[in-house]
């Protein structure tokens, strides 16, 4: 038995149990957590904003070492220390041969799979794959990266989706160029990421944007060079700090049809707004057709930073060993598994930036 936070049903509290985990069949590892980050989409899978099957055991920002591995894991072996994929991709469908594996058709079908058995006897779904809220998870080899050397295993959990999502968001999406100005609407851990990354794209004026007065000294240590607390007059606001024109980039990461609105509000004539935040049904944004027309803007979707993780996180280590990426600095709580309802609460509240979970 191992602890873990299960979602016993959509809208209901997590639990804290006890669950019993398989040993690892054929092509899958067992993992032992050192930390996993608690993400917006978490609470958004524990509200139904988001939906997968359910019961669950929710968690897929999250790192650790292997402790036993089944037939056919060739480069995996017990010890070796790994960050967890939430989005693995099969290789052989239409998108990964395209070379777009953060929209394979198999990246999300292992919800449906039962990862463990409840105190109960409840059968337990791995809610986005990998179910790192637990002291260990058992998951298919291709939901695992190696860890890159000279990074913290703990930190690296945050690489499974904040950073890899940020990075992706501004280097694959947006493809920021050195000197653009860059516009970052919410600064949790997924805008922190963001942020960063502008700052290593070598964007020019780099502005965040949230509800919150508090996240102030967050968002400019990471990067931020101007910070507006958000309002009606947000996008006139953002005119003015790049020069009248409006930013080159926005990259919205909220999931509000409020802030994708205003965030294409914010850029330039022909800029650039990247939606990483994941809302709603019920958020619905309207352009009118002149609109459109006239600023000749791109508004892009965003999956898990279209990046190719296994390619992008070699890069992401680079920036981390030489000092431009700091990862730590988006946790602002470190925690037990106990602590993600209140971590869950401090995100509604609109402050803090990553909580952790440390095993
Ligand atoms: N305008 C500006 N900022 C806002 C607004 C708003 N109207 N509403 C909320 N925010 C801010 C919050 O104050 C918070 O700082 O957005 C931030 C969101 O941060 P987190 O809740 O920590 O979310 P995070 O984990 O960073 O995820 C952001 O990306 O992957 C998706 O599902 C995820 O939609 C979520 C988004
Ligand atoms: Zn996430
Ligand atoms: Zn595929």
């Amino acid at each position: 038995m191992v602890r873990a936070a299960v979602l016993p049903a959509v809208g209901s509290p997590l639990e804290i149990a006890d669950i019993a985990l398989p040993e690892p069949g054929p092509g899958q590892v067992r993992v032992r957590l050192a930390a996993a980050g608690v993400c917006h989409s978490d609470l958004s899978l524990s509200n139904g904003t988001l939906r997968v099957p359910t019961p669950c055991v929710l968690g897929h920002e999250g790192a650790g070492t292997v402790v036993s591995v089944g037939e056919g894991v060739a480069p995996f072996a017990p010890g070796a220390e790994v960050i967890l994929n939430w989005a693995p991709s099969c290789g052989s469908c239409d998108y990964c041969a395209m070379g777009e594996v953060w929209l394979c058709v198999d990246a999300l079908t292992g919800a449906a799979n039962v990862h463990a058995i409840g105190a109960d006897g409840t059968e337990l779904h791995p809610g986005l794959n990998v179910a790192a809220f637990a002291e260990e998870t058992v998951v298919a080899a291709n939901c695992l990266l190696p860890l890159p050397d000279g990074v913290p295993l703990t930190d690296a959990a945050l690489l499974g989706c904040a950073v890899l999502t940020g990075y992706g968001a501004i280097h694959h999406s947006a493809r920021v160029r050195d000197g653009e100005s860059v516009v970052v609407f919410g600064v949790g851990g997924v805008g922190l990421a963001t942020l960063q990354s502008a700052r290593i794209a070598g964007a020019a004026t780099i502005v965040a944007v949230d509800i919150s007065p508090e996240k102030e000294s967050l968002a400019r240590e990471a990067g931020a060079t101007e910070y507006v607390v958000a309002s009606d007059s947000t996008a006139k606001e953002i005119r003015k700090l790049t020069g009248g024109r409006g930013a080159d980039v926005a990259v919205e990461c909220v999931g509000r049809a409020t802030t994708i609105r205003t965030a294409w509000e914010s850029t330039r004539r022909g800029g650039r707004t990247t939606v990483v935040g994941i809302g709603g049904r019920d958020q619905q944004v309207t352009f009118n057709a002149l609109e459109l027309f006239h600023w000749g803007r791109t508004l892009s979707g965003c999956v898990y930073g279209n990046t190719h993780p296994a390619r992008d996180l070699p890069i992401l280590a680079d920036h981390v060993r030489a000092g431009r990426l700091d990862l730590s600095a988006l946790v602002t709580d470190r925690i037990g598994l106990d602590g993600i309802p209140a971590a869950f609460d401090t995100m509604l509240a609109g402050k803090g930036g990553r909580a952790l979970v440390v095993f």
